[in-house]
């Protein structure tokens, strides 16, 4: 099928109706979107991005009242969340209603939910009356797209259309957490940072990544192998043990310290060291790499504070190995 990029939401709204899937721009990353209500067109977002059934999907709303349509019991914690978060990159999950199917939550009986900050889709979302699911446009485990050509270069002739928004704010995915009645747990760290969700909500008890109260993989598709460029990863600090020729290093800032002699290409997550803006390049230099060919990269962690302990957490699963995917 011939896949076409373009900026006609009316023609985007059209291939959902017809259970279609669309590329379609978020703040955070760009989405593969289907009808959330519609189990075919669901099953064909798996089927494009070769996503096992296990990993639930995110079903994106047009405003805040729609959470009652998905979501049941609903925690004034989570109304009030989403009233000051949203449109943004925070996704709640809570108890689901019925009408959502079980393919979206992969038979689980919570719902992820989001409101995304891009007005292009929320402007779709307003022509179709149904929500979008939508995992990130990649293919399963690959690095995620920040622009409608990071899509199209992957996924092309698999899907109809790319609304075309440009690129993504903020370039890494939501925040999730699970909204219990009076305590948090974040599942992915994402856009919207932990020091963010406590200083608006100094009263709540917040479990942090490193402390959550249910499975090791509450959010399913947090695989340690993640993120992954064709390219290998290696931690700055190791690189007195590899015994590969590195042929670029990525430091977080310009002011870096950096290496003597290395031979190799220099790159830079930021000019500055500012957390939005290592966070909007990051995947798009991961990409930038796999086309330039180069084999063996090294890179130096951001800061582990604010947005850095997502871009990290990005960092470190597209630096595992391969061979431990589960
Ligand atoms: O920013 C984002 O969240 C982007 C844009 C497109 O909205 N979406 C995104 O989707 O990152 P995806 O599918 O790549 O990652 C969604 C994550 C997965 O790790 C999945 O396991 C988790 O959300 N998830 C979905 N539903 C869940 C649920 N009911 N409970 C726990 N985790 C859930
Ligand atoms: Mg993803």
């Amino acid at each position: 099928m011939p896949t076409i990029i373009g900026t006609d939401i009316h023609q985007a709204a059209d291939f959902l109706r017809k259970n279609e899937t669309v590329g379609i721009p978020t703040e955070t990353v760009y989405g593969l979107a289907a009808n959330a209500l519609n189990e075919q067109a669901v099953a064909k977002i798996f089927e494009v991005k070769n996503r096992p059934f296990f990993d639930p999907l995110i079903v994106h709303i047009k405003d805040v009242s729609q959470i009652h349509l998905f979501a049941a019991d609903i925690p004034k914690l989570a109304l009030k969340l989403a009233e000051n978060f949203w449109p943004g990159p925070l996704t709640l999950v809570l108890k689901k209603q019925n009408i959502v199917p079980d393919l979206v939550t992969s038979g689980g009986d919570t719902v992820a939910l989001r409101m995304p900050n891009n007005e292009m889709t929320l402007e779709l979302l307003k022509q179709l009356d149904f929500p979008l699911a939508a995992p990130s446009a990649n293919p399963f485990t690959y690095v995620s797209p920040t622009s409608a050509v990071h899509v199209f270069d992957q996924l092309q002739g698999k899907i109809p259309y790319i609304l075309d928004g440009g690129s993504c704010k903020v370039g890494i995915e939501s925040t999730i957490v699970r909204v219990l009645e009076n305590s948090l747990e974040i599942l992915r760290p994402g856009g919207i940072s932990e020091d963010a969700l406590r200083s608006f909500l100094p009263d709540v008890q917040i479990f942090g990544i490193n402390e959550n109260i249910s499975s090791p993989i509450a959010a399913p598709g947090q695989l340690e192998h993640h993120y992954s460029p064709f390219c290998k990863l290696y931690a700055l600090e190791d690189h007195i043990k590899l015994d590969v020729q590195i042929d670029a290093v990525i430091y977080w800032s310009k002011k870096s310290e950096k290496l003597k002699d290395s031979g190799a290409q220099n790159f830079y997550f930021t000019e500055n060291g500012e957390f939005s803006e290592g966070s909007k390049n990051l995947f798009a230099l991961l990409r930038k790499l796999d086309k330039g060919n180069f084999k063996n990269v090294l890179f130096e962690w951001a800061p582990n504070e604010n947005l850095g302990v997502a871009i990290n957490d990005r960092l470190k699963r597209a630096s595992a190995k391969r061979s431990s995917i589960i």
